[in-house]
């Protein structure tokens, strides 16, 4: 059983998305998966993209178990003429797209120094690229809605920088900044559009394991170092179950917060970072240290 399948739930059925259209990228696993199973109970009808078919399949199924439709992609979020294919898909499909979940991501956990080129260009153009090519492409969509919302899926990390992730922590800083200035240009020109940047702590997801596959196909050495800190990953960090992180995302939206950090430690850790903006880097420094 993979680890996000451990934790698997019902969501309530709030009601108040009844036939919206809802993109989830990144729906094959995690995260991704929960808010298109969140979604689905909701009422919404879903486009689930994912660069994994069987994952996707999986959600697919079990979206539809809960009485969705759903219509499916297999998509590399980094590919932008792709994603505008899929944008425009998914528009000829349903008519009508409010809700996109910029979701897709993934982690790489070197040291700057040690990281090559290629690892970090494709943490970069995943995480941050993924996130501007299904903005760019699902936005007009979004403000002919009427009702859009726009949510995308920063992190932690994207709040408090830590050593070995220089990549991911840049993808995920950028992510608020963009998505801050799409919300501001949203409200200056009086679009229709809701903005979210959400900022989830440790979920219990697949996210550092697929961070070692994804090395090892890239031909790169893992070493004991390498694996020992994606067991401490899973082990001790990576704890909270995805099904509440994403209720607790779905409430966010429902409420139309611009702002949703998940998890208890998160939102401890973002008191800390504007109370003292100066201390993270030390704190996340000496945690690296001892642990
Ligand atoms: N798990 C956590 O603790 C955590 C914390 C903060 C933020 N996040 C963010 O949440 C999001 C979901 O991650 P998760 O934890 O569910 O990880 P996960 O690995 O379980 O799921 C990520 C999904 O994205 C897909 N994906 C990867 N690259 C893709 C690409 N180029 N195009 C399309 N799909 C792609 C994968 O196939 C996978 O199905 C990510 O953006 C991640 O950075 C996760």
């Amino acid at each position: 059983m993979s680890r996000e399948d451990s934790g698997e739930r019902v969501l309530g059925r709030t009601g108040q998305s009844i036939g919206k259209v809802a993109v989830v990228t990144g729906a094959g696993s995690g995260l991704g998966r929960a808010l298109a199973i969140g979604l689905a109970r909701r009422g919404c009808r879903l486009a689930l993209a994912d660069l994994d078919p069987h994952g996707l399949a999986i959600t697919r199924i079990r979206a539809e178990a809960v009485g969705a439709t759903v219509s499916d992609a297999v998509l590399d979020v980094a590919d932008r003429d792709a994603v505008r294919g899929f944008a425009a898909d998914v528009a000829a499909t349903y008519g009508v797209v409010h809700q996109l979940y910029n979701n897709a991501g993934i982690a790489g956990g070197r040291r700057l120094l040690e990281a090559s080129d290629e690892e970090l260009d494709l943490v970069l153009a995943v995480n941050l690229g993924g996130v501007v090519n299904g903005t760019k492409a699902f936005l007009p969509h979004l403000i002919a809605s009427g009702d859009g919302h726009l949510v995308n899926i920063s992190s932690l990390n994207g709040l408090l920088a830590q050593p070995g992730l220089s990549a991911y922590c840049t993808s995920k800083f950028a992510v608020r900044g963009f998505t801050e200035t799409v919300r501001a240009e949203m409200l200056a020109d009086h679009h229709p559009v809701a903005v979210t940047v959400v900022h989830p702590g440790g979920v219990r997801t697949n996210i550092a394991n697929a961070s070692l596959d994804l090395a090892r196909s890239r031909g790169q050495t893992i070493t004991a170092r390498d694996e020992e800190r994606v067991a401490y990953y899973n082990s001790r960090l990576l704890t909270m179950d995805p099904v509440d992180a994403a209720e607790i995302i779905l409430r966010g939206v429902a409420a139309r917060r611009p702002r949703i950090v998940v998890g208890a430690g998160a939102r401890r850790l973002d008191r800390l970072t504007r109370l003292l903006p100066t201390a993270g880097p030390a704190l996340t420094a000496w945690f690296d240290r001892r642990y």
